[in-house]
């Protein structure tokens, strides 16, 4: 008998056949997101991840956006792909997209300087958390979602088109809808490699 309950955790796959919702579930996501962003975890408390729920035609125009940069920079069968790919994500309902807040980061960073060198890791790793968290909790509710790094691509001119301030930096996008599509069976590299016990 496992103690922890897999399905929940088991429910939350990378899923890129998305679709639309009822407008009635942008609460429900929106709420969500609000959820996680105040129980994440954060070293030292920070709370320097900031997230933007893109709907409607903001969704729609972010990954328009994204397949102008790709068509700019790819060609051929990668462009191809990536056309199959962006096509997805724009089917979806929304994208929440994570970001840090730099000035957070430099805060801290002269206000703990003993810890300079690891803050931007841990900083991450607590968007990580609050990324991982709002994936799980859309899970539960039954709503699809994967996780996408176009950052380099968009980040140019985003924060200007959502009027967002500077020091927020583009950490990741997640597109999230009906789940059309149940991804592939999962492969796992065997536990007995990967985990340890000493008792
Ligand atoms: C830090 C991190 C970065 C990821 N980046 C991407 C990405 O850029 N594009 C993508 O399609 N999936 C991305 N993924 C999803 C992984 O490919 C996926 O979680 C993995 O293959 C396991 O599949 P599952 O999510 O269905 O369990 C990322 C996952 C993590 C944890």
């Amino acid at each position: 008998m496992n103690c922890i309950e897999q399905d929940s955790l088991s429910r939350r796959r990378s899923i890129y056949g998305l679709g639309k919702l009822s407008s009635a579930a942008d609460h429900c996501v929106i709420d969500t997101v609000g959820d996680c962003l105040l129980h994440c975890p954060t070293a030292f408390n920070a709370q320097s991840a900031r997230v933007a729920v893109l709907l409607g035609r903001f969704h729609r125009d972010f990954w328009q956006k994204v397949w102008e940069k790709m068509a700019e920079n790819i060609s051929g069968n990668n462009l191809k792909n990536a056309k199959i790919r962006n096509d997805g994500f724009a089917a979806a309902h929304g994208t929440i997209l994570f970001f840090e807040d730099t000035k957070i980061l430099a805060a801290f960073k002269k206000k703990f300087s003993l810890y300079q060198k690891n803050m931007k890791s841990w900083f991450g790793q607590g968007n990580g958390i609050l990324q991982y968290m709002v994936w799980q909790s859309l899970a539960e509710n039954e709503i699809g979602a994967s996780l996408q790094h176009y950052n380099e691509l968009i980040a140019d001119g985003l924060n200007e088109w959502l009027d967002l301030p500077k020091s927020w930096e583009l950490v990741a996008q997640m597109p999230f809808g009906s789940i059309q599509k149940e991804p592939a069976a999962k492969e796992f590299l065997p536990l007995e490699e990967r985990l340890r016990v000493f008792e």
